[in-house]
């Protein structure tokens, strides 16, 4: 019995040390060539916060001065690169949400087409209003503006209609007193 089990010892370790010995080809060239499945296994990429934070900081915090600019129009070359900055961040910003970030709602908000749609709708108004921040245009900015209103309350009465609507001048520092 002993020497059955010592012989098949011997014949796995054998094998083992074939084993260690003989792949070392074939991961080479599985290193070297690109494996046909990255794409599809790469983590997916998260916000570091939540949807809501983003909102806040970067959506609502974008898009009031751009309304308030459509009110009282900027008068100088430095404000009108203010709106078109704000315009940039809220064209990156309707990409963004789309997004899931650590809130505990965000992985089926950003799966539903509907909030795609109008994550997108955001972006392309934010892109709008790029262009009439780049032309001065004031009636154009209005525009622009009217298009973003629509894709928030658009959104929020689908997703948050039990949630406080947002006031649309909530900072006390727009527009700028003077320059
Ligand atoms: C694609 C959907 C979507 C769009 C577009 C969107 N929101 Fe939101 N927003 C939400 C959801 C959902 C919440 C609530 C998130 C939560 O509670 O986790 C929210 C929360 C907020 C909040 C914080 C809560 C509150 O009501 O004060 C603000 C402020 C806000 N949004 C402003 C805006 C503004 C301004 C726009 C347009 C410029 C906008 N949002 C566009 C979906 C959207």
């Amino acid at each position: 019995m002993m020497r059955v089990l010592s012989s098949t010892c011997l014949v796995l370790s054998a094998a083992a040390l074939l084993g260690a010995c003989a792949p070392r080809e074939s991961e080479t060239a599985k290193a070297t060539e690109p494996a046909a499945t990255d794409v599809a296994t790469a983590p997916m990429i998260k916000l570091p916060v939540s949807i809501n934070a983003t909102m806040v900081a970067l959506v609502d915090h974008a898009s009031e001065p751009l309304w308030v600019d459509a009110y009282v129009a900027p008068t100088t070359e430095a404000r009108w690169q203010e709106a078109q900055y704000n315009a940039y961040q809220l064209a990156v910003a309707g990409k963004l949400i789309q997004l899931e970030g650590t809130g505990p709602n965000d992985a089926v908000w950003v799966a539903d087409p509907t909030w795609k749609a109008i994550a997108e709708e955001l972006s392309a108004a934010g892109m709008d209003a790029l262009s009439a921040a780049k032309a001065t245009d004031v009636a154009l900015l209005d525009k622009a503006g009217s298009r973003i209103v629509a894709a928030c309350e658009d959104c929020h009465k689908k997703f948050k209609p039990d949630l406080p609507t947002m006031g649309l001048f909530k900072s006390p520092n727009y527009p700028p007193k003077s320059e």
